[in-house]
């Protein structure tokens, strides 16, 4: 496994391995502090890719003045751990001065896929992760990229971007890895106290709850799918809920009150935002309901 900071670097160990005809390259981007989650799509890299990128950069300019861009978790020696356990080929770690030289004044915006959901209430969120994105597209030039359906509307804008700019880069979608008590696992469950890491659980189960009553005919419109998933958090005291909607996906349309779900045509999704304290936590679901 080579680590690598610079620019240059990275373009040298990345063309030595595509000049050795492994295959094609894979390029799973984060932020670090590796779970199991992250394990997830370096596993499905290494079965489709012949040479495997992983890239750890905590994004400053996809954080929000008043977000916690500063005390985002970081363990670099745990991660380059993690890497090289699931195979990694190369590690990507560049300082922000390498990203960002200078102020940045280009910048890749996705619209009206962004304005919903966490756009709504991280704005400019979706702006530095396309732009950080595409800049590790240019960087690597990878044939796949691997991103979680945790981040579900990531996904949605990533493809977006991808389709509309004609980038040569084909983005596969990996599933939600869980805890074994449902909780989606983030890096940043490490700043749930144990109360609130009991109570988080309300995110899982009232989706699951809710996937289960469309399913069985007991809620049959968004209106009532809103009211299942607030009701349900609602009863954990320390639940503060940022938004709970349910949309087409990937288009990310609304439906309205009461659209009956039954009629949708292809996916939809369920989506939270659920704030403990200081810390915010997504989750969603996306099915056919049938
Ligand atoms: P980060 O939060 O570190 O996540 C990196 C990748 O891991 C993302 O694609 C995310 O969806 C995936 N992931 C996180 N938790 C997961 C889980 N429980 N199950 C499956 N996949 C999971 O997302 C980012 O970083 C950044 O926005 C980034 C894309 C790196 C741009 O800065």
């Amino acid at each position: 496994m080579r680590v690598v900071r610079t620019i240059e670097q990275l373009r040298e160990a990345v063309g030595f391995m595509r000049d050795a005809g492994l295959g094609p390259v894979g390029l799973v981007p984060t932020m670090g502090y590796l779970h199991d989650g992250h394990a997830s799509l370096l596993r499905r890299a290494g079965e489709m890719c012949g040479t495997v990128v992983m890239s750890i950069f905590v994004n400053p300019i996809q954080f929000g003045p008043n977000e916690d861009y500063e005390a985002y978790p970081r363990d670099e020696r745990r991660d380059l751990e993690l890497a090289e356990r699931e195979g990694v080929d190369i590690v990507f770690i560049p300082a922000v001065e390498v990203m960002y030289p200078r102020e940045i004044r280009s910048k890749i915006v996705v619209s009206s896929l962004t304005t919903r959901l966490c756009g709504a209430s991280r704005p400019g969120h979706f702006d530095g992760v396309t732009t950080v994105v595409a800049k590790l597209f240019n960087l690597v030039q990878p044939d796949y990229a691997f991103f979680g359906l945790k981040d579900a509307q990531q996904v949605a804008v990533l493809r977006q971007m991808v389709d509309d700019l004609n980038m040569n880069v084909k983005i596969v979608p990996c599933p939600i890895v869980r805890e074994g008590d449902g909780l989606a696992l983030s890096s940043r469950n490490v700043y749930l106290s144990a109360e609130e890491r009991r109570q988080a659980l309300v995110l899982s189960r009232s989706l699951r709850e809710a996937r289960t009553a469309v399913e069985e005919g007991r809620a049959a419109t968004t209106g009532e799918v809103r009211e299942l998933l607030t009701g349900v958090i609602s009863g954990s005291p320390l639940a503060d809920i940022d938004y709970a909607e349910i949309l087409t996906f990937p288009e990310l349309e609304p439906l309205e009150g009461n659209f009956p779900l039954i009629e949708a045509e292809g996916e939809i999704i369920m989506a939270l935002a659920v704030r403990f304290g200081r810390t915010r936590l997504i989750d969603n679901i996306i099915f056919t309901p049938k």
